[in-house]
């Protein structure tokens, strides 16, 4: 099987009982990797960077289970560890592993972000979050001023919320 295909199953049965989580990570992932694509990404980079998007929001379920809460900080915590099992279950290599540790483990921290995958990585949990959190159209421009970088990643927030061309 395609290695994401068989990644996706394995967090779909993570989330087993979670349709908010697996549509939200599957969207993630789709975004990812169009704007990946857009930009020309190196392909080592763009398979990191999905692997990522798929796992991203892996620290939730033990999250809710030991805070009670999804908070940004608990499951940058819970989440690499996770993650490692995963992954480590179905062969990824170590250096990819480490990778995307680091990834789940930063995925709400936006500054000092580095690398492609990071940054594109953080757009597409944007572009889906501001929708699944119904915010405004201000909200998503601040956003996309502040946190976005890419053309592509810009290109799709603005036409996806109907906002201003930016200035
Ligand atoms: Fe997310």
């Amino acid at each position: 099987m395609d290695k994401n295909a068989e990644l996706i199953r394995a967090m779909i049965r993570y989330d087993t009982g979670m349709p908010k989580q697996i549509q939200h990570f599957l969207k993630v992932y789709e975004f990812a990797h169009l704007i990946a694509v857009g930009e020309g990404i190196r392909e080592q980079t763009r398979q990191t960077l999905e692997t990522a998007a798929i796992v991203h929001d892996i620290g939730i379920r033990n999250s809710l289970k030991m805070y009670g809460d999804s908070d940004g900080k608990h499951q940058e915590q819970l989440g690499p560890e996770e993650a490692r099992t995963l992954l480590q279950n179905l062969g990824y290599p170590e250096v990819q592993i480490r990778r995307v540790e680091f990834l789940v483990g930063h995925h709400h921290t936006y500054t000092d972000i580095e690398g492609d995958d990071y940054q594109i990585l953080v757009e597409a949990d944007f572009l889906v979050n501001l929708y699944e959190d119904g915010e405004s159209e201000k909200a998503a421009e601040a956003v996309r001023e502040k946190i976005f970088r890419t053309k592509t990643g810009k290109d799709i927030c603005t036409r996806m919320f109907g906002l201003k061309p930016e200035a």
